[in-house]
């Protein structure tokens, strides 16, 4: 089977490393990749956000499955593009994939199948958004409705950083996706996420994972894009995860199926934790990055024969071995991110590393240059380990860590530390 995957950060490394695994993966080609999926697939300069030009590579390469990583050729079309041309593909349209491009779509979906998740308005005029927020009172969360990049949140903890927020949003600060405005009740507990394949009818839970947002340890400073994940959640019990599914993740697939736009795909269900319920904060419609990584590691080589099954609409006959493991990934960023950072400085040691189905260093932003790996990205190297219990499993990460010699970069020491003693 000649395999196309879509996307270049840590999630896509880490997609190709799982596929590469499996016996029936011939031809493995990552458009547009980087350094460090060089080493286990083909790259290829493709325009991902273009499906015309998808196609015909597919075409021309005799690609006999495409796996979409990233939302942006999700939102824009790409699988559907794929799918018309009559290529095996992995990933949800352009029409279900408002699930993450509109977050007021989502709220219609819960209401309509009764999923629980926080109460929520929506406004395109700013004075009628402050109305509501002053009636509302703090802690209230603002969101911009479409893509933002995981920007166009405000958790506001007072009145004042509410209303700001609301100017800031139809001021234009998140272009387009500010258009319009949702208001959200804001909800305590813990957060996990649950990452569940849906062929359209059948879904299959597939990991559990907990990622660390903030810059800081101790989870201190600025948002980032994720810091390091661990799977699975502690958090996300049985009887938690349960009721998740047929509160929440069930319903809301019969919804869309209902709604003539079945969801075919991964659904990363951002869920808050409060009192052994869990409510959705968000869908996403793509694995998340980084805990897509530590997925990877738990799933190895059968992920291809699963993302397969969801294509092909056999998921209600798949299912998952589990090892009873923990993985962990450890995000190693250039210094300065999640403000302004360098680009360019030469990245040593990776080749001394032992890699195995234990431990490996995913790339997400990365490139060659003169036979130099240097990074190119924020968020650049993922050490990622699995063992026993997630004791073990954060040892090898950081004696990953440790093994790379990278004095530009930085990473958080305390990745797992809720789910650790
Ligand atoms: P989102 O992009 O919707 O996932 O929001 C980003 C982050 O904001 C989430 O991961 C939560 O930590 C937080 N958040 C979003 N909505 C709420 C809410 N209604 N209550 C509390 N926290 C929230
Ligand atoms: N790590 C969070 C995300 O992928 O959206």
């Amino acid at each position: 089977m000649n395999i196309l995957i879509l996307g270049s950060g840590g999630r896509e490394h880490s997609l190709a490393w799982a596929i590469k695994q499996n016996p029936k993966c011939d031809r493995l080609i990552v458009a547009p990749g980087n350094a460090g999926i060089a080493d286990v697939a083909e790259c290829a300069q493709i325009d991902i956000l273009d499906g015309a030009a998808v196609v015909t590579f597919a075409e021309e390469n005799a690609v006999d499955f495409v796996v979409i990583g990233p939302e942006a050729p999700l939102a824009a079309g790409v699988a559907d593009a794929c799918r018309a041309a009559g290529l095996l593909t992995f990933g949800p349209s352009a029409a279900a994939a408002q699930l993450e491009a509109s977050k007021a779509f989502t709220k219609e979906v819960c209401d309509a199948c009764g999923a629980p998740t926080a109460d929520w308005a929506r406004f395109d005029q700013a004075e009628a958004a402050k109305a509501y927020i002053r009636d509302q009172g703090a802690p209230i969360v603002v969101k911009a409705d479409g893509l933002a990049a995981g920007k166009g949140v405000i958790v506001a903890m007072d009145l004042d950083q509410a209303l700001a927020a609301v100017d800031e949003m139809f001021g234009g600060t998140f272009g387009a996706a500010g258009a319009e405005v949702v208001i959200e009740e804001f909800m305590g507990g813990e957060e996990a996420s649950l990452f569940v394949l849906c062929d359209g009818e059948a879904v299959l839970p597939i990991g559990t994972a907990q990622d660390h947002k903030r810059v800081g340890e101790g989870d201190t400073g600025p948002n980032t894009g994720g810091m390091g994940a661990y799977s699975p959640a502690p958090v996300l019990t049985d009887a938690v995860l349960r009721q998740a599914m047929e509160d929440i993740v069930q319903p809301s697939v019969a919804e869309m199926m209902r709604r003539g736009m079945p969801y075919q795909g991964v659904l990363y269900a951002g869920l808050m934790i409060e009192n052994g319920r869990a409510r959705l904060v968000e869908y996403n419609v793509r694995f998340g990055d980084p805990e897509c990584q530590v997925l990877m590691m738990r799933l190895g080589g059968q992920v291809l024969d699963l993302l397969q099954a969801c294509a092909e609409g056999q998921l209600a006959e798949a299912r998952v071995n589990w090892a009873d493991d923990h993985a962990m990934t450890v995000v190693m960023a250039a210094k300065g991110y999640p403000g302004d950072y360098g680009k360019g400085s030469t990245i040593r040691g990776l080749e001394a590393i032992e890699e195995s189905s234990l431990q490996t260093v995913f790339h997400a932003g990365t490139s060659l240059q003169d036979g130099r790996i240097v990074a190119s990205g924020g968020r650049v190297l993922n050490a990622t380990a699995r063992g026993a219990d997630l004791a073990e499993a954060q040892a090898r990460a950081y004696a990953l860590v440790d093994a790379v010699d990278w004095p530009e970069g930085f990473c958080r020491r305390d990745i797992g530390w809720r789910a650790l003693p």
